[in-house]
């Protein structure tokens, strides 16, 4: 599926072993900012770090947000071996590539780590590119000019916060997966609509605290039922009784493990709007 992708990425430049389909000026200030924001929440790591993620030190400050994103991680792998064939994968969004490399780890799996994050993707490369079936690309998902049809799978994990418009995003993604193909939706928040105004002050109040004001315009609140029409399947909700019971017992048991406060859903490529 995705011979065309590579013969583009073949003719195209590369710098610092990563795929340039997209001119990064028009992104340099936005790219600058959430650079900022990642350094004041200790989410830039050494490679030694990035490279054992989402393992990491328990004493970090993180610790236990990557442990949640385990439990995610391992969800969605298991998810993916069950599928038991060939699969085109577009990580979109991947900043460092971490998820990436987990997932090119897996059988039968060619990933594509894309991204609009230069000092990140660069990381990637150098961390992960011994390892095969793995590419990065520096590229604005929706105006470069990735060959339609291409994925299998699509994952958008901690990703649809930086995407204005939701709907835009899913059919910009269902026009770049295959007819059979799937968007998985994990690590994000997606709120109910009488939760969206507090969680837009909390955002601006976190920002003005970073100092970094401007980088609330950057970050949306989506609801679930922006969604709707796209029929998403719910494959993990947490706020399902059982969930909400298994999550608070985890809590109490394994503080250090604590399972993902957030939605994964699926969506198919072939709804017609
Ligand atoms: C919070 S990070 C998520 C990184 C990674 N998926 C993870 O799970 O840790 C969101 C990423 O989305 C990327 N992004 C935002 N808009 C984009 C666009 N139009 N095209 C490609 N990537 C974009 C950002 O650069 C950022 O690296």
């Amino acid at each position: 599926m995705v011979a065309e992708l590579d013969a583009l990425l073949s003719r195209s430049e590369r710098r610092d072993n990563v795929y340039y389909l997209s001119d990064p000026a028009p992104y340099e200030e936005k790219e600058d900012r959430y650079f900022r924001v990642r350094a004041r929440e200790s989410r830039l790591y050494p490679d030694e770090v990035v490279r054992l993620l989402p393992e990491i030190n328990s004493r970090h400050v993180l610790a236990r947000e990557w442990a949640a994103r385990a439990d995610s991680l391992n969800r969605l792998l298991n998810y993916v071996a069950r599928l038991q064939r060939g699969l085109d994968l577009l990580d979109l969004g991947c900043g460092n590539g971490w998820m990436t490399r987990h997932l090119a780890a897996l059988p039968n799996v060619r990933a594509y780590g894309l991204d609009l994050n230069r000092r990140e993707l660069a990381q990637a490369a150098r961390v992960f590119l011994g390892q095969p079936r793995l590419k990065f690309i520096y590229a604005d998902v929706f105006t470069a000019p990735l060959p339609p049809r291409s994925f299998h799978l699509i994952v958008l994990a901690s990703v649809i916060q930086y995407f204005p418009d939701l709907p835009a995003l899913i059919r910009r993604l269902q026009s770049l997966c295959a007819p059979d193909g799937e968007i998985h939706v994990l690590d994000s928040p997606l709120y109910a609509p009488g939760e969206v105004a507090a969680a837009r002050r909390r955002t601006r109040d976190y920002y003005a605290k970073l100092r970094l004001e401007a980088m609330a315009d950057d970050y949306h609140h989506h609801t679930i039922q922006t969604l709707t029409p796209f029929q998403p399947d719910v494959l993990y909700d947490p706020r399902a009784p059982l969930n909400r019971l298994a999550h608070w017992w985890q809590a109490l048991m394994i503080p250090e493990r604590p399972r993902s406060p957030f939605p994964w859903l699926r969506i198919a490529a072939a709804i017609s709007h």
